[in-house]
């Protein structure tokens, strides 16, 4: 069996009609936004992908944390998320965010846009994990960033069923495979684990 085939799962789709559980205050507590996104290396004028953006916990602060200067990206292959997307973009008047419809292996953006994109818990969802991260490093600048925040692989209050999640050294494992350098990066919950993987 190739590395490929191996790093193969099963696949698991957050279900978008229980989407609310997004966004809630005990959310914003255990992953205050702008923390983490100091630890991904988000900066004024970066052009950045929200991948997998759900309704847009990320998205938000990632607008606010780029400026008018920077260009964010919310991609999302599920209709319903992108459909949220769009309200709240217009709703908020975000003239940096682009909403993006994806299908699940094509992320219909060009090559080398991007300084960083954030991966917020969507990297234990699709069924081939390594392809998925190679078109995510297609969208990258040389030197860009991927920036992966997965529940650890341990029973939580919240979070998928286990059998899906990532463990701390699969999510390694995973960017290697992809081609990035891997480093661990500070994690914002005992129950989440964060990687830095870099082109
Ligand atoms: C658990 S939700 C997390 C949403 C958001 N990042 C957050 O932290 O609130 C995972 C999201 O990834 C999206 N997703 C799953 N597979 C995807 C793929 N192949 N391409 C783009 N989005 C994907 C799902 O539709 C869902 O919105």
């Amino acid at each position: 069996m190739s590395e490929r085939q191996h790093q193969k799962r099963s696949g698991w789709r957050f279900p978008p009609e229980r989407r609310h559980m997004l966004w809630d205050e005990e959310r914003e507590k255990r992953l205050p936004p702008e923390l983490v996104l100091q630890a991904a290396g988000t900066e004024p004028g970066a052009t950045v992908l929200d991948v997998g953006a759900g309704t847009g916990y990320w998205t938000l602060p990632l607008s606010k944390l780029v400026g008018p200067e920077g260009r964010v990206m919310a991609v999302d292959v599920e209709p319903l998320m992108v459909d949220d997307l769009r309200r709240l973009v217009q709703e908020r008047g975000l003239t940096n965010v682009e909403v993006v419809q994806s299908d699940e292996l094509h992320i219909p953006l060009e090559d080398g846009i991007a300084d960083v994109a954030l991966l917020g818990f969507v990297l234990h969802e699709p069924p081939d994990p390594v392809a998925f991260l190679q078109e995510v490093a297609r969208l990258l600048k040389p030197g860009g960033r991927v920036a992966i925040l997965e529940w650890q692989k341990w029973e939580t209050e919240v979070g998928p069923p286990i059998e899906h999640r990532i463990s701390t050294d699969e999510a390694r494992d995973l960017l290697e495979a992809a081609g990035y350098r891997a480093e661990p990066i500070s994690s914002p919950h005992e129950d989440v684990h964060a990687w830095l993987g870099i082109r």
